[in-house]
This record gives C-alpha cells, sequence and structure tokens, in this order.
C-alpha cells in the first residue's frame, strides 16, 4: 500500500493494527515530532471550518494555500469522499504530509437523520440509541468525515436553554448510561476500522447549567454540584473511549472552560489521566477577551494551551501567537508538543497516516447513504422516542376501520421540521410528514383531510373557521402542533416555552366541537401547553422524528407499535418554575402535596408538582407491579442486595415497560435528594404475561461527595422505590446500610 509519509519515515514502522501497537505509535510519533518545525506543530493545533459563503473549501484558495503550507490541522464542516479527497491532496502537498483530521455536528444522524438526542433519550433503549450512532458513524465514516462533535453530555435542567434538544435531559445516571451508549456507537470497535468515527465528549463542562437558560450564559454552581451533577456523564464517555472533548463556551464559577486547568488538566488529563484531546468550541479561546479573562489574541492563546485546549476551532488565536508566545518563553515547546501529539495520536490510530484517503472512497459512500437498512433503523428509533402522555376514553390506538380521519395544524404536512435542528441538510431526501405517515399508513381505505388551521408563530385565526369545518367531517381530528426546526437549538433560549402563537387557541377550537382529538406536540424542549393537558384526551410527544417522523407516528397512532417512551426531562406547569426537576431536595419546610403550602417551600399561586413528571410515559396496554423482596434489609459495605419483583402485562397488547428504581439517603452528611434513578431495566411482555425482574443494590448505588468530595457510602437508612415514573412509585422497601 502506498506511503505518505517523508522519505526518512518511509522505512518507518509498517502501519498495523493501531490499537494494539500503542507503544509503536508512541515511537511513531516521537519520530514524526522531530521532523516538524515549531511552525508545523502549531499548524497542527489549528482547525478551521471548510465550507463557507463562497461554496465549498476547494473554492477556497486562501484555505487551501494554509494547507498546503501546514497551517492547519483539521477542518470541520468539509464532506463527502469527492470533497475530502481533494482537501486531503492538498495537505499531501505540504512538508510534512501530516494529513487532516475532518470533524463534522453529527448529532442524530448524517444521511439518514434519526430523532434528536433527547428524543432518543426518551426511548430509554440503549442498544437503539448505540445503534442509531452506529448508523450514523458509518454513514459519516464512507463520507471521508473522521470525527463527529457528538454526544453532548450537558446535564440540562432548563428548557429555556434551546440545546436541551441536544442531550440527554436532567438526570446524571441516565445520561451517563447514554453517553456510554453513544460513544460505543460512534467508535465501534474502534478507531482505525473504516465504520468507526472519533466521538467528542462535550461541553466541557456544565454549559447545561446557563443561568436563566440564556445560552452562553455564566455557570455558577458549587463544586459538589460539578461533581455530582454534571460530571459523571463526561466520566461515562471517557471510560467508554471518547476520542475527544470539546470544551464549553461558559464560564465555570469565572474562570471561561477554555481557560480553565482545574477542568482540563487536573480533572481531565490529570485525575482522569485523559490522552485523547480537547477541541475548543468554536471561537471560545477568542472569546475570552469577550469574557474579560484575556486582553488579546495573544494571551488568550497563552491562557488556552496552558489550560488544556489543544486545537483552537475557528478562533485562529494559536497560529498567529503560539510561535511568538514560544520565543518569549511565556509558553513552552513542550506544552506544544503535548498537544501536538495527542492530536497525531489520532490521526495514526485512525489510520491517516498509511492511507490519509483511506475514508474517502465515492464506492462506499454510495452504497452506505441513505440505505433502506439506515432508513429502517431511523424509523425503528423513532417508534421508541414517542411519549404517550396522556390516553383517556380509549381516543388511542386508533381504529383502521375509521373512515375520515381530520390531520390539522401548522406541522401536519411539515418536512422540513422533522429533521429538527443540528440536521445534515440534504435538499433532496424524503423526510416523511405525518400526514404522508398516515397516507402510507391507511391508504385509500380511510379519507384524510386537512386543514392548516393556523401558522406556527403569528397570531392569525383566519384559518381556524376551515379547520373546525374539516374537523367536524371527521371521526377523529389529529392535530399536530409546537415548534419549528429552529425554535430550539444553539441559540435558541427562550423566557416563553408555551406552545408558540395561537396553536392552543387553534386546538381550544378543534376540542370544541367534540370531536374525538389526539394532539401530536413536535418540539425540541418540553413546551408548556397546561389547557391542552387538562382538557385534551389523547396527547403524545413526538419531538422532531428524523427521516422517518410520519411513518413513525402512524405506527404508534395506529398501534402497530405500542408507545414506551418515558420523559427524559421535567415539563413543568410555568417558567416560573423552572429550574424544576424531580431529584430535588427536602429542604427543611417540604411541601408534602400541591395543597400543602403554608409556610412551606412552596408558591401561593402554583403547585410544586411538575406538569409531566421525569420518567412519565404511558403504554395501551398496562402493568401491575408486585411481590417486592430484599434479599436482606441490612446491608454491609462489600455486600449487596438483590432485589426483585413482579411485573405483569394486565392490559390487551404486547407492550414495553421501562421500570425504574430510585433510592433515597434518608440522612447523610450532605443533605441527599428525595429520590434519584440508580437503575432501569426496559422490559417486554406480553398482554397476560409477568416477568421476575431483579435489580442488584451494592455501596456504588449509594455513594456520593461528601462535604469533602470524597466519593463513599455513609451507613444509615435508605428508601428503594420502584416505579413507572419518578411520581408514580409503585413499590418501596426501607434498607440499613451498616459499616
Ligand atoms: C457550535 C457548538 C458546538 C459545535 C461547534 C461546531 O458553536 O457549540 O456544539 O460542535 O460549534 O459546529
Amino acid at each position: 500500500m502506498k506511503k505518505y509519509l517523508p522519505f526518512a519515515l518511509l522505512l518507518a514502522f509498517p502501519f498495523t493494527d493501531a490499537l494494539a501497537q500503542d507503544k509503536k505509535i508512541e515511537k511513531k510519533i516521537d519520530s514524526v515530532l522531530k521532523l516538524m518545525t515549531l511552525d508545523e506543530k502549531i499548524g497542527q493545533l489549528n482547525q478551521y471550518t471548510g465550507g463557507d459563503a463562497t461554496g465549498p473549501i476547494t473554492n477556497n484558495p486562501n484555505k487551501l494555500k494554509d494547507i498546503k503550507e501546514g497551517k492547519l490541522g483539521s477542518l470541520l464542516n468539509v464532506k463527502g469522499a469527492a470533497e475530502t479527497r481533494k482537501v486531503q491532496e492538498a495537505a499531501m502537498q505540504s512538508r510534512m504530509k501530516i494529513p487532516l483530521l475532518f470533524g463534522l455536528d453529527v448529532i442524530h444522524g448524517y444521511r439518514v437523520t434519526f430523532p434528536i438526542p433527547l428524543a432518543e433519550a426518551a426511548s430509554w433503549d440503549l442498544a437503539e440509541m448505540e445503534n442509531a450512532a452506529r448508523v450514523a458513524a458509518r454513514e459519516t465514516a464512507a463520507s471521508g468525515v473522521h470525527w463527529t462533535f457528538a454526544p453532548m453530555v450537558d446535564i440540562a435542567r432548563d428548557p429555556r436553554w434551546g440545546r436541551v434538544m441536544e442531550g440527554a435531559g436532567e438526570d446524571t445516571y441516565l445520561g451517563s448510561q447514554i453517553a456510554k451508549a453513544r460513544v460505543h456507537g460512534f467508535q465501534g470497535k474502534g478507531l482505525g476500522n473504516l465504520d468507526a468515527i472519533m466521538a467528542c465528549a462535550k461541553h466541557f463542562a456544565a454549559y447545561g447549567a446557563a443561568i436563566a437558560g440564556r445560552d452562553y450564559n455564566a455557570v455558577d454552581m458549587s463544586e459538589h454540584t460539578l461533581w455530582e451533577t454534571y460530571l459523571p456523564p463526561f466520566k461515562a464517555a471517557l471510560d467508554a473511549g471518547a476520542a475527544t472533548f470539546m470544551n464549553s463556551f461558559n464560564t465555570l464559577n469565572g474562570i471561561p472552560a477554555t481557560g480553565n486547568t482545574y477542568l482540563q488538566r487536573d480533572i481531565l488529563k490529570g485525575k482522569w489521566k485523559y490522552t485523547g484531546f480537547v477541541v475548543s468550541d468554536w471561537g471560545s479561546i477568542g472569546e475570552m477577551i469577550n469574557h474579560g479573562y484575556a486582553k488579546n489574541k495573544s494571551e488568550a492563546a497563552e491562557l488556552a494551551i496552558k489550560a488544556g485546549s489543544d486545537m483552537d476551532m475557528e478562533s485562529r488565536s494559536y497560529l498567529p501567537s503560539l510561535a511568538k508566545l514560544v520565543q518569549d518563553k511565556k509558553v513552552s515547546v513542550a506544552l506544544i508538543d503535548d498537544a501536538v501529539r495527542r492530536i497525531l495520536r489520532k490521526k495514526f490510530e485512525l489510520g491517516l497516516f498509511d492511507d490519509p484517503y483511506r475514508f474517502s472512497n465515492v464506492e462506499r459512500e454510495k452504497k452506505e447513504l441513505n440505505s433502506a437498512e439506515n432508513r429502517a433503523a431511523s424509523l425503528k428509533m423513532a417508534e421508541k422516542s414517542i411519549v404517550l402522555l396522556k390516553n383517556e376514553k380509549q381516543t388511542l390506538p386508533l381504529s383502521k376501520d375509521l373512515k375520515k380521519i381530520a390531520v390539522i395544524g401548522p406541522l401536519a404536512k411539515s418536512e422540513k421540521d422533522m429533521q429538527g435542528f443540528w440536521s445534515i441538510a440534504w435538499e433532496n431526501d424524503k423526510l416523511v410528514s405525518l400526514y404522508e405517515g398516515l397516507k402510507n399508513k391507511v391508504g385509500d381505505k380511510t379519507e384524510l383531510l386537512y386543514a392548516k388551521g393556523c401558522g406556527i408563530s403569528d397570531s392569525s385565526k383566519t384559518g381556524f373557521a376551515e379547520a373546525v369545518e374539516v374537523a367536524k367531517q371527521a371521526d377523529v381530528v389529529i392535530i399536530a402542533a409546537g415548534e419549528t426546526l429552529d425554535m430550539s437549538g444553539e441559540a435558541k433560549s427562550k423566557t416563553n416555552i408555551h406552545i408558540p402563537g395561537v396553536q392552543e387557541d387553534l386546538i381550544k377550537a378543534i376540542q370544541a366541537t367534540g370531536k374525538p382529538v389526539v394532539v401530536l406536540l413536535m418540539a425540541g424542549r418540553p413546551l408548556i401547553f397546561n389547557w391542552t393537558a387538562d382538557n385534551v384526551p389523547a396527547i403524545m410527544y413526538t419531538w422532531w422524528l428524523g427521516s422517518e417522523a410520519g411513518n413513525a407516528m402512524a405506527n404508534v397512532l395506529f398501534g402497530d407499535y405500542n408507545p414506551a417512551g418515558k420523559l427524559p426531562m421535567t415539563f413543568p406547569r410555568s417558567e416560573g418554575q423552572i429550574p424544576l426537576y424531580y431529584n430535588y431536595l427536602s429542604t427543611g419546610r417540604p411541601s408534602n402535596s400541591d395543597k400543602d403550602r403554608n409556610y412551606k417551600s412552596a408558591y401561593l399561586d402554583s403547585p410544586n408538582s411538575p406538569r409531566f413528571a421525569f420518567g412519565h410515559g404511558l403504554s395501551y396496554t398496562t402493568f401491575d407491579y408486585s411481590a417486592l423482596s430484599l434479599s436482606k434489609t441490612q446491608l454491609t459495605m462489600n455486600d449487596k442486595i438483590n432485589v426483585s419483583f413482579t411485573l405483569k402485562n394486565t392490559g390487551k397488547y404486547d407492550g414495553e415497560e421501562v421500570v425504574q428504581l430510585y433510592l433515597q439517603d434518608k440522612f447523610a452528611s450532605v443533605v441527599r435528594p428525595v429520590k434519584e434513578l440508580k437503575d432501569f431495566q426496559k422490559v417486554s411482555l406480553k398482554a397476560g404475561e409477568a416477568k421476575n425482574i431483579s435489580f442488584t443494590i451494592d455501596k456504588e448505588k449509594l455513594s456520593f461527595y461528601n462535604q469533602q468530595l470524597k466519593w463513599g457510602a455513609e451507613a444509615g437508612d435508605f428508601k428503594l422505590m420502584i416505579g413507572t415514573a419518578s411520581d408514580k412509585i409503585k413499590l418501596e422497601k426501607d434498607f440499613t446500610l451498616t459499616n
């Protein structure tokens, strides 16, 4: 196989299986480093975006010139086997011929779009989420891209923050499990395989705690909360082998994450011994000037490299500044070398030194992209992501003998919005709208009527009359309401998270017809819809479900797939309750019910309880929980309790149930939440079938960070709770941990 290294290295080591050759890779890195000039080393730390307004990078002579001069180590937003090959060819004209890394925001699918990550999290199906990432990786790698800037593992308790759509919700345990699944999905059998891409755990750290839910805002929290709630998903991603990390825009306790030595060196590269590399978020190094932390780009570069930011995404601070900082002895070459070494290591592991074009294969790209198999995976993930919030009067599932169904609402025929934010837009790909999915399902057997009714966010009600007329002609009405794909996502924070515009007035008008109404809410975040929640008999949260959205919704509406989704985030009654999450602290005056407010930790004008709780989600069938038993109720530190109970499907549909195990540490040296999710299982049961379900409790599940931030369990009294939702506990029992 042709080599692309300078002659001196041609005699170098035959590139074989990277993963088993760590020591050899270190020697290869040494040999490459020795040959590099300081400018070439700094070039490796520099990342530009590829395509821009002038079109693909190959039309941009300045960037190609920089590449040929070894001034770039990576590009983002370059995709396609042909385009990546052309750009890589420019890198092979540089003196050192070091291959470029191509990165891209493959957040929920590459060519086939999957449900947004928050929707996938609602499936609680780790294997399915891993497969979704696996499909995305196969398509991405087939298109010449080596690296995705995902999974986003930021815990988020504030739905005013538009980026909740990109993560796994509010819970640290669920978020950690999902982080692991997604890293495994993206990296597959390991870097070096042609269908494996580098994952990127982001945004390090605590970006989801932006004050007031306002994107890019400061973050201020105790060390205890940082370690207890926000860091564990990053550690889970690291333990799963995440090849890269991305830092975050926010300050943490006054220090920008990009220049935060505590985060990037003490924790990540020190305590956690991380050997991958950290890429800055877009421009975040230069933004330290705006933060008031660096006076200029040179100082920003100095602060960032010293704090452990290895690669500079698009702030153009490293390239012009680092050489002089080294000459002025403000930055040591050793620091530069460490960053370069980390980046070269990934390029060796990906096999790019052996063949820089190995991912840029047009034939493989044609075969892999948008395949029927990939679309089928998206459909399955979408079905599992749907959450049935309410189903009264047996409104759902719909009968297949219906004569007329009215499909109403501004999102009923929308295809584009099913992509959601962070999708990689493909002009010519089919995204199945709700209307089309229903048409595919019912064919000519049932007549579909349609009316838009109103816009997404304008105040016009002129379309209501027509929509009401259409509804009156139908046996059932399905209303599709919610957000367009640009209403949640990056830089999409909102103070008002009610359903936009007059959509809820439309729902009221349709409900007034007396027809059976089903509301599907499509959004990237929890929305507020109290009137609908109180008055409409059937409500499903369908998020933004990707390429097969309409087919998934139709399958669930007609019961061909029995919904099993559970909310990964709390849905508040009002913005005034935010932040609102299930694992809250008791306080000295706990309010024990929505009415218990007098001199209690409560509001005068609202219950404390959410509209819909973390872990909530219904099925077309019913489940009974019984016969809880613990192998013991006195646990010693190195022992464990076997927990078992019986779960029975007591309804008439086969279905799946996510059984959730919560624990409460009743008294501790640092007060503990009223409950914490510590385990879960997704169980399939045929109608009438019963299964024995078991969990294990050990001291790890009882551990927490004490006042000295030491991880461990403390003897004392605990409550074990098993529920179908965080606010629907079915079984509980106390036990004690003794030293
Ligand atoms: C954005 C996002 C980050 C993304 C990067 C590249 O600003 O914060 O998540 O990966 O820039 O697009």
